[in-house]
């Protein structure tokens, strides 16, 4: 796309889902929350009974969901996120959602993608890449409390322990591992809240423009 495309990329509950959503409304570009074709790969594997290590079964969902099929109220869950960490970690999974990540990336004027490989696999042209990060103790706090929005109980210590966990899958796979794009601009996001982050992410991105 000619416009303004910005890439958000960081580990789970990092507040990028956030301040990509923000950044989006406030350059009224269009948004992705690419973790969400993880989630629903994820989902359509549980549902079905099928094994998350079942590869096969797992590149044939990514391959066939259809987006209007997503439905965030049901892939938001703890069991999911972790769920979607084991897909995500299947090559032709990945390679099965590369092209409509791509596609909405260069559709319009510009757009915000949010997701751990944006800058450096599915945008690598972006015009400003983010990378947003923020302590295990801090995010584990972060989604302790939207977990209990949700009704959804869990301790602080399991949630963090359920970070953690995340994290080392995340960046150790082999393929698209969770990591900063060389031109990223990193952002610690453990002192801040959420309008101190936006006004820090949109100064980068007005910087870099
Ligand atoms: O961002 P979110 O927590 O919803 O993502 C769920 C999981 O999906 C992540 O832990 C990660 O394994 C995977 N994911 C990914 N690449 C992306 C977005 C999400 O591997 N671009």
């Amino acid at each position: 796309a000619d416009g303004l495309v910005i890439a958000v990329d960081g580990p789970a509950a990092s507040g990028k889902g956030t301040l990509a959503r923000r950044l989006a409304a406030h350059y009224g570009l269009p948004y992705l929350d690419t973790g969400l074709l993880y989630r629903m790969v994820a989902r359509t594997m549980l549902d079905a009974g099928k094994a998350l290590d079942d590869a096969q079964a797992a590149t044939a969902s990514a391959a066939g969901f259809d987006d209007a099929a997503i439905d965030e109220s049901r892939l938001r869950g703890r069991e999911i996120g972790e769920a979607a960490s084991v897909v995500a970690a299947i090559p032709a999974v990945r390679r099965a959602l590369i092209d409509r990540q791509r596609r909405f990336a260069a559709a319009g004027e510009g757009a915000v993608l949010d997701g751990r490989d944006i800058g450096t696999v599915i945008c690598p042209e972006a015009t400003v890449k983010l990378f947003v990060t923020a302590t295990p103790e801090v995010r584990a706090a972060r989604r302790h409390k939207e977990l209990a929005g949700r009704g959804e109980a869990a301790t602080l210590d399991g949630i963090l322990a359920d970070i953690r966990r995340r994290d080392a899958r995340d960046s150790g796979r082999g393929d698209a591992p969770l990591k900063a794009a060389e031109d990223a601009v990193q952002l610690d996001t453990s002192a801040l809240g959420v309008e101190e982050a936006f006004q820090a992410a949109l100064a980068i991105v007005e910087d870099r423009r």
